[in-house]
């Protein structure tokens, strides 16, 4: 495709490579399928880059395909339940997103006909899009000159201009630079370009430097070495909780499950009864706290790293006679037959648990 202006001497070598070495992804108009006439519909992108926030592009593939067959219009999303759409994005983590993410699809649907707004200023009035997600629409559905920078940009730009400030604190510096690079023209498709080129080119490790359409100016390249960059401020070490998860089967194959209240880790997701994660390494993380008596075993331990601590729970596993009420004063729990836990809005802490006291649980592992 050809490009009429070009405000930045960069942006044509990276479009020159974009268009030869993009990566074809499901929710992606390509320069082929522009120059036949496709338009980039915003639903998609949006999408997209809500599930693509903090989820690799593999992790990402099978759910975004599954929404779009489930719900293929943002009205489709507004009108779904929220408990379909929270199981919908089970294991893909970061639950305020699924919870924003129909809140929003709500508002475009009540508040503006269905139709996004097509600027970034527009698109941030919307609940749950913060900058970077109103930049990647605004640039990459409506071709808007917009600053996109993800993680992968942040290392491209710190590379090109070897920036030496640690980040986070380089992050306003570092959208200066990207702000400054954007052409007015194919502005989606050079942000795109840039993501391209973090993820398979300039690599955190080993980057492929003599492939890259930027190696006469970059100047970690000249300096020293590409992959001193970013630089990083020391990372703290995570701080580590404990608690206990107990998972109760009827004769019946039952499971007891229940709904997590809507704020907070993991909010509005279901779950197998646990006490709370707390940074003690003693009290609650044995059978005592099971929220009723029976012949609770020990199914060992489970640990998941979230963003801001590492969790350490212990399974315990009763095989129970009689369906038991929960003395948690909640009143929120439910019988679930084994067969359909892949149906549940069941985060990855919790299958990790369940699968721990039941191998057979869950057959397919999706995340
Ligand atoms: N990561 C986040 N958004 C992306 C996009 N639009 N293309 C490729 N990788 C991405």
């Amino acid at each position: 495709m050809t490009i009429t202006t070009l405000d930045t001497p960069l942006a044509k070598p990276l479009l020159d490579w974009y268009d030869r070495h993009h990566r074809d992804l499901p929710w992606r108009v390509s320069p082929g399928m522009a120059a036949r006439g496709v338009k980039a519909d915003p639903y998609r992108v949006w999408l997209s880059e809500v599930m693509l926030q903090q989820t690799t592009v593999q992790a990402v593939k099978p759910y975004f395909e599954r929404f779009l067959q489930r719900w293929p219009e943002v009205t489709d999303l507004a009108a779904a339940e929220n408990d379909a759409v929270m199981a919908a994005w089970a294991g893909l983590g970061y639950y305020a997103r699924a919870r924003n993410l129909k809140k929003c699809a709500a508002a475009v649907a009540k508040e503006h006909g269905g139709i996004f707004p097509d600027t970034e200023e527009g698109l941030k009035s919307l609940p749950g899009i913060g900058d970077y997600t109103a930049a990647a629409v605004a640039a990459i559905a409506f071709n808007r000159q917009a600053a996109v920078m993800d993680g992968n940009v942040e290392r491209v730009i710190s590379r090109l201009y070897a920036i030496s400030t640690p980040l986070p604190a380089a992050k306003p510096a570092m959208r200066e630079k990207v702000a400054l690079l954007t052409p007015a023209d194919r502005p989606g498709d050079f942000a795109q370009a840039m993501m391209d080129l973090g993820a398979t080119i300039c690599t955190p490790k080993r980057p492929a430097c003599s492939l890259c359409p930027f190696r006469g100016a970059c100047e970690a390249l000249k300096l020293s070495d590409p992959e001193l960059f970013p630089v990083k401020a020391a990372k703290k070490e995570k701080p580590v909780r404990y608690g206990a998860a107990f998972i109760a089967v009827t004769g019946d194959g039952e499971i007891l499950l229940r709904r997590r209240i809507d704020s907070g880790l993991l909010g509005g997701m279901t779950e197998v009864p646990t006490t709370a994660w707390t940074a003690r390494i003693d009290g609650e993380t044995s059978a005592d706290a099971a929220p009723f008596d029976a012949a609770w075993q020990s199914s060992g331990t489970v640990i998941h790293v979230f963003t801001h601590f590492e969790l350490r729970l212990s399974i315990w596993r009763a095989a129970i006679a009689a369906k038991v009420a929960m003395d948690d004063g909640r009143n929120d729990g439910w019988w679930e037959p084994v067969t359909n836990l892949e149906a549940q809005a069941l985060p990855t802490i919790m299958k990790k648990a369940i699968a721990a006291a039941i191998p057979l649980a869950f057959k397919t592992s999706k995340g």
